[in-house]
């Protein structure tokens, strides 16, 4: 990424990198567009700050960029986030400007002693809103944490009104575009980063945006993604998803190997839809993780579907149901759709399986064999029940 000041004469200049090849991150996390690792320069009167660096693979696109700048001495290394996408260049930035500190809290000073070695006499540890000023620009830090690890932070340029946000409110997005100009795009980009990271810290999250609520913000500039010259896009968008409202939808990931589960989804599917409900299948094996997880921020209902083998769920639903369970979404109901050949527990594993769904568990529909007419009635009398329980539920948005 070329080095671009973010507003004329701001003296704030986006010195990150663009990955556009990344498709896995932390070996887990799906990457369809790629990311970037947004760093930025403070140049003030008297003192110049680096906000976050970049992941340790792209530490010479940085490098190139403080060099186009002119940028021969850094006073200091801001760390908000100690994950190493963030601050695994910093170990090379202090070889490079020998008398820069890391400026950052008690916390994220000890995860950066931990796992990248930097040496203990390089740093200014902060407190929570302290400030530290570069002559004629100051910077207040502002304690975040647990979005999405213990140590985050922001870091807040009154003077500008930019806050640096790290990966809150960011996007896992490869684009030239250095703000959000594709909203559409950015939206949706957004949206599976908060539920693949941001989910499971629903109430952190909703009292660390009341913490910026006060701040005067005219750019949000997060370290993965466009920036935001419009943040109340962004905050908006995230008080809707960890709002405790949830959308007339059904979430259904399955996976059948003979076409008995199949069947009975099918089945389901045709009648929820008849009801005008909104439907999400996903086909496990085939499925991109991320987008099963986006479809988890705002459903009302999760259904999976499984057959069962050697005893127990197939192992993609296993996956599935551990997914779920992990990122902790809103969900209000559950229930099973499965088939077994000869016998099983496999409804208790899953259930097993889910305990930080906060969901009422609806009556699971599991059948031996190929589904008899029987069989179907007793999907649709599923269905019936997830749609009447919708309609009762005053947190279900109607007509989503
Ligand atoms: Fe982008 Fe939590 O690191």
């Amino acid at each position: 990424m070329t080095a671009r000041e973010i507003r004329l004469g701001s003296n704030v200049f986006a010195v990150g990198a663009i990955d556009w090849d990344r498709r896995l991150f932390d070996e887990l996390i799906p990457l369809p567009d790629g990311t970037t690792y947004n760093s930025y320069i403070i140049k003030g009167k008297d003192k110049t700050a680096l906000i976050d660096t970049v992941d340790p693979t792209k530490a010479k696109d940085l490098i190139g960029n403080l060099k186009a700048l002119k940028v021969d001495r850094i006073d200091y290394v801001i760390s908000d986030h100690a994950e190493q996408d963030h601050s695994g260049s910093i170990p090379r930035i202090l070889e490079l400007y020998p008398t820069a500190k890391v400026v950052t809290n008690q916390k994220c000073k000890e995860m950066l002693i931990e796992h990248l070695l930097v040496a203990e006499d390089r740093f200014i540890t902060v407190a929570d809103r302290e400030t530290i000023s570069l002559g004629d620009k100051k910077l207040e830090f502002i304690f975040a944490p647990w979005i999405h690890w213990p140590e985050t932070m922001f870091t807040y340029l009154r003077e500008d009104k930019v806050l640096f946000t790290c990966d809150f409110l960011g996007s896992h997005l490869a684009t030239s575009d250095l703000f959000a100009v594709d909203r559409r795009k950015v939206y949706g980009s957004a949206k599976r980063y908060y539920a693949e990271i941001m989910m499971p810290f629903r109430t952190n999250i909703k009292s660390n945006l009341e913490k910026i609520d006060g701040l005067k913000i005219e750019i949000i500039a997060t370290s993965h993604g466009p920036i935001y010259d419009n943040p109340s896009f962004m905050i908006g968008a995230y008080k809707e998803w960890i709002s405790d409202e949830v959308k007339n939808e059904v979430v259904i990931p399955y996976v059948s190997m003979h076409g008995s589960t199949r069947a009975m989804i099918d089945r389901f599917i045709d009648v929820l839809i008849g009801k005008g409900m909104s439907v999400k299948p996903f086909d496990l094996p085939r499925t991109d993780l991320g987008e099963l997880a986006m479809s988890l921020v705002d459903a009302a209902t999760i259904v999976i579907g499984t057959p069962t083998v050697l005893t127990g769920p197939h192992p993609a639903a296993v996956y599935a149901a551990f997914l779920a369970n992990a990122l902790r979404p809103k969900t209000r109901y559950v229930s099973i759709i499965g088939s077994f050949g000869w016998g099983g527990k496999m409804p208790e594993t899953i259930k097993g399986l889910i305990p930080n769904l906060k969901a009422e568990l609806i009556d699971p529909v599991i059948i031996k064999g190929y589904p008899k007419a029987g069989d179907l009635l007793k999907i649709d009398t599923l269905a019936e029940m997830i749609y009447n329980k919708h309609q009762a539920d005053p947190m279900v948005k109607k007509g989503a």
